[in-house]
């Protein structure tokens, strides 16, 4: 983990530099964080269960043609990516309200939502990412009216997939939030998703008691962070080979 060079550290992952030019090696920590980094924490195993929950749910999405930087999955921990162009744009869709949803318009969490409804913010720690409208990303330049139709044709279809995924695994996808880059290809440009898709960017609760399986166990303190990250990879038929010990292991390379 240590040979390559670090080209950025985040909250949740490290990006190191690939194997290949236009690729990256994407190191999924154990660390946590929330309301804009002012709440800090380690979920022990959450690295290796997003790497792997990532990789499940991009390949599958992939499979059903939306583009995705995901390549392969490396090990435990990392997996390899294209190099992408991210769009400074955070892509939000909710089918329940939850969060911030609820709380700005005063509605109970857990209320089901007309129709699907898409939010942006703009990606900013200093700003506190602040959502903005479809005027604000084209008229500052953050992605072309093209992009986009692009981000919001493909957000519509993983949200029905996943949703449909999820269900049939007895888990409701309340809402999520997805990251998409520019992939020059010669002299064409793709729109993809990038970044990662887990418990730490999804609300999943479990259909029949209403669980929360995500990151707001964490946020809102309400215990057994990872167990719920280790529930959703069971779920989904994923969790690493030898069960929840794996997860907590020392370093094991492939
Ligand atoms: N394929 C990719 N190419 C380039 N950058 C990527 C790619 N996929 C994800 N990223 C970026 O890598 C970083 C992943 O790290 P992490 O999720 O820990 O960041 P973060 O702390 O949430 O910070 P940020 O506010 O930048 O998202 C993010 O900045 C994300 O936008
Ligand atoms: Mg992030």
């Amino acid at each position: 983990m240590t040979r390559r060079r670090r080209i950025y550290e985040g909250k949740a992952k490290v990006l190191f530099e690939g194997p290949e030019p236009g690729t990256l090696v994407q190191y999924f920590k154990d660390d946590a964080s929330a309301f804009n980094n002012q709440k800090k924490g380690v979920i022990t195993g959450k690295g290796v269960l997003n790497n792997r929950i990532s990789e499940y749910l991009m390949s599958r999405l992939s499979e059903i043609g939306v583009p995705t930087h995901f390549v392969r999955r490396l090990n435990m921990r990392e997996q390899l990516v294209r190099e992408v162009e991210i769009i400074p744009i955070e892509v939000v869709v909710r089918n329940v309200a939850a969060g911030s949803l609820s709380k700005r318009f005063g509605i109970p969490e857990g209320t089901p939502l007309p129709r699907s409804i898409i939010e942006y913010y703009y990606k900013s720690d200093e700003l506190n990412d602040p959502m903005v409208s479809e005027e604000h990303i084209t008229a500052f330049g953050w992605a072309a009216p093209a992009d986009l139709d692009d981000m919001v044709a493909l957000s519509l279809r993983v949200n029905d997939y996943l949703s449909g995924l999820f269900l049939g695994n007895g888990l409701r996808l309340v809402d999520f939030k997805l990251e998409f880059g520019r992939l020059w290809e010669n002299d064409e440009m793709r729109i993809v998703l990038a970044d990662e898709i887990s418990p730490d960017n999804c609300r999943l609760w479990d259909v029949k008691t209403n669980e929360k399986l995500d990151k707001d166990r964490f946020r809102q303190d309400l215990g057994k962070v990872e167990e719920a990250y280790q529930e959703v990879a069971r779920r989904l038929g994923i969790l690493p080979e030898g069960g929840p010990s794996d997860v907590k292991g020392p370093k094991t390379l492939q």
